[in-house]
């Protein structure tokens, strides 16, 4: 079942009411910051101590699946209820948080929410950024915090003990491994870019092929360029162009005007930095009559999770008799822009085949369980 929940929506709101709800059946607390990442608490015995935070976003790609982001969410609230039902005292407090944005699916790039809230970027950058409809980034947030001005608010950043998100795979390797929790050692880096090409519209049944400026020509001739700079036998390396938009779009009229994404990928710094560095000059010398411009949209290196929330996570793991294994993450996160401010890491479960940002995106309940099991245990441990 396809599913579509695009950020700072009416449906996301719905949602996040959704969410209130169920935080307050179980007494937790509801604040919202700048960027309208919002947050459920509930304190600890010591409600001064910093707190020990976990969560993810809500936010789907355009047809989608029901599992990448929301699960986290919800496995988080679900922790936070059986920690408080079994009635155990935690020193700290315990904070859900539902990233703004980590999709990225309506308003480019992904995580603005974990970007704002870490300094790794100020929400004030994202303004601009425009939605398929024209519209911008500012002004969808300030409708979502006017909808929600009877919340209260909160800071933007602050300090947690630690960070641990919960996620499905979105990749085959725990289903193949016939293991059941994913203890995440960390995140490949990603560079994100635009190609823009721009050349003439002219009569696709009059004008001479040496005469034109054709830009879809020379789109394809940048791409094949790319492949051949992305090659990468091992198969380590993530490539791919997702978005393309032509214009002026009409079968029998020469394009003016071309523009792709490159979403590149990879776990070595130093392939991340090469290749993406040279991008451009490849672009450049492929293209042969249209103008050209790369623009670089965004900019993360790999990370590598903290010891003490991977031992952690692996420890409930194996207290929980769930089968595991250690694996770094292919996928982004929020937990990517956590890493700087407190020690942090994830928890995955399989999914069927691997597939993800696909409406055939599924996971079983008895792996949703083993892993919503596993990150309350990391979470009071890291609270006690
Ligand atoms: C997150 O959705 C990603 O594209 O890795
Ligand atoms: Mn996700
Ligand atoms: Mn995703």
């Amino acid at each position: 079942m396809a599913s579509t929940a695009p950020v700072l929506t009416e449906l996301d709101r719905v949602a996040r009411r959704l969410l209130i709800g169920w935080a307050g059946e179980i007494g937790a607390t509801v604040s919202i910051d700048a960027a309208a990442n919002l947050w459920l608490r509930r304190n600890g015995t010591d409600p001064d101590a910093a707190p020990v935070v976990t969560g993810s976003h809500m936010d789907t790609q355009p047809n989608g699946g029901r599992f990448d982001g929301i699960y986290g969410v919800i496995a988080g609230l679900e922790a936070m209820t059986a920690l408080h039902e079994e009635g155990g005292a935690l020193r700290r407090p315990l904070e859900v948080v539902a990233w703004t944005n980590e999709e990225g699916g309506r308003f480019a790039p992904g995580c603005m929410g974990s970007m704002s809230w870490s300094g790794y970027r100020r929400v004030e950058d994202f303004a601009d950024a425009t939605d398929p409809d024209g519209i911008r980034f500012a002004d969808a947030l300030a409708a979502q915090l006017a909808a929600e001005a009877d919340l209260p608010h909160r800071p933007l950043g602050n300090r947690p003990h630690a960070y641990v998100e919960a996620h499905i795979e979105q990749g085959p390797r725990l289903e193949a491994e016939g293991r059941d929790i994913g203890v995440v050692t960390g995140i490949q880096g990603s560079r994100f870019f635009t190609v823009t090409l721009t050349g003439d519209t002219a009569h696709a049944g009059t004008t001479p092929l040496a005469l034109r400026r054709d830009a879809v020509q020379d789109m394809l001739r940048a791409i094949t360029a790319l492949n051949a700079l992305m090659h990468d036998p091992q198969d380590v390396l993530r490539f791919t162009v997702g978005r393309i938009v032509v214009e002026p779009n009409t079968s029998n009229s020469v394009a003016n005007r071309a523009s792709f994404t490159i979403d590149f990928r990879h776990p070595d710094k130093n392939v991340l930095l090469a290749r993406g560095d040279a991008i451009a000059d490849v672009v450049q010398a492929a293209v042969r009559d249209a103008g050209v411009t790369v623009q670089e949209t965004f900019h993360a290196l790999p990370v590598a999770f903290s010891p003490q929330v991977i031992d952690a996570v692996e420890r409930a793991a194996i207290d929980q008799g769930s089968s595991h294994m250690r694996l770094p993450s292919g996928a982004f996160h929020d937990a990517q822009f956590v890493v700087p401010v407190c020690p942090t890491g994830m928890v995955f479960v399989p999914c069927r085949k691997g597939i993800s940002h696909n409406p055939a995106e599924y996971s079983e309940p008895r792996h949703l369980t083993a892993g919503t099991k596993v990150l309350a245990q990391t979470l009071a441990e890291l609270a006690a």
